[in-house]
C-alpha cells in the first residue's frame, strides 16, 4: 500500500509504567513486521520508561514498527516556561512523534490555531513528526460548518509552515462530539472529511496529498474499527480509551493492517 496504516495510542492523563509492561507482553506474541506502525503516547513522565521497555523488547517484536510519541509540546525552544517541555527534549527522550492541537488542549488550555501552528513548526524543527489534530464540534456539524472549521484549522498551519511541511506530518481527524463519547463517526462521515482534508493538501502538492496519513480518532473500538479503517482515505486511528486496554489496543493494531 502507498500509506502504511498507523495506530497511535493517546493515553491522555491515564496509565502507568505497568500498562506499558502489559502491552509489550501482548505485543511480542502478536505484532509482525508487516503490522501497522504503532505509536505510543504516554504521559511525558513515562516516556523514558516506556521507551526503555520498548528497547528491551525489540528483539521479540518481530520487526514491527513501534515508536514513541508525546501528547503535547511547547512552541518555544527553551527558557522560562515553567512546566513546559520542548521538542528537543522530547526528541532526546526518544520520541519520534508528537500530537499537536488535540481538541482537549484547544478547548481546555486555550490553544488557538496560531499556537498549534507554532507547535507544529517547533516539532518539525527538532526532528519530530507532528500528528496534527483537527475536528469540528457537534454544533458546528449541525450547522453544516464541518468543512469550514477543518479548513480553517488546516489553513493556519499551512500559512505558517507551507504545504510542503506536510511531507513530514500526520493528520488526525477527531470530531469533538466523538471524542470519549462512545459515539464514533460513521465510516461515511469519516471518509467524507478525510477525503476533504486530502484534497485540500493535494491542491498545492498532489504528491503530499497522496502520501500523507490521515488517522481517524473518536470512540474507536475493535467493534467499529474494521469499517472505519477500510475507508479509502482512513489510514488508521488515534485511539484514546481503547489504548488503555492492551487486548483492545492490540486487536486495533491487527485490524488496521
Ligand atoms: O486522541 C484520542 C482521541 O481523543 C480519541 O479518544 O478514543 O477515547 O474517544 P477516544
Amino acid at each position: 500500500a502507498l500509506r502504511r496504516p498507523m495506530i497511535a495510542g493517546n493515553w491522555k492523563m491515564n496509565g502507568s509504567a505497568e500498562l506499558a509492561k502489559e502491552l509489550f507482553k501482548k505485543f511480542t506474541a502478536k505484532l509482525e513486521n508487516d503490522s501497522a506502525e504503532v505509536v505510543l503516547c504516554p504521559p511525558s513522565i513515562y516516556i523514558e520508561s516506556v521507551r526503555q521497555q520498548l528497547e528491551a523488547n525489540k528483539a521479540q517484536l518481530n520487526g514491527a514498527l513501534v515508536r514513541m510519541g508525546a501528547q503535547n509540546v511547547s512552541q518555544h525552544n527553551f527558557g522560562a516556561y515553567t512546566g513546559e517541555i520542548s521538542a528537543k527534549m522530547l526528541n532526546d527522550a526518544g520520541c519520534q512523534y508528537v500530537i499537536v492541537g488535540h481538541s482537549e488542549r484547544r478547548r481546555m488550555y486555550g490553544e488557538t490555531s496560531a499556537i498549534v501552528a507554532d507547535k507544529f513548526a517547533a516539532a518539525q524543527k527538532a526532528g519530530l513528526t507532528p500528528i496534527l489534530c483537527v475536528g469540528e464540534s457537534g454544533p458546528a456539524r449541525e450547522a453544516r460548518r464541518t468543512f469550514e472549521v477543518i479548513a480553517e484549522e488546516l489553513d493556519v498551519v499551512i500559512e505558517k509552515n507551507g504545504t510542503l511541511a506536510f511531507d513530514n506530518a500526520i493528520i488526525a481527524y477527531e470530531p469533538l462530539w466523538a471524542v470519549g463519547t462512545g459515539k464514533s463517526a460513521t465510516p461515511e462521515q469519516a471518509q467524507e472529511v478525510h477525503a476533504f482534508i486530502r484534497s485540500r493538501l493535494s491542491e498545492v502538492s498532489p504528491f503530499i496529498g497522496e502520501k500523507i496519513r490521515i488517522l481517524y480518532g473518536g470512540s474507536v473500538t475493535p467493534s467499529n474499527a474494521a469499517d472505519l479503517f477500510s475507508q479509502p482515505d482512513v489510514d488508521g486511528g488515534l485511539i484514546g480509551g481503547a489504548s488503555l486496554n492492551s487486548t483492545e489496543f492490540l486487536s486495533l493494531c491487527s485490524i488496521a493492517m
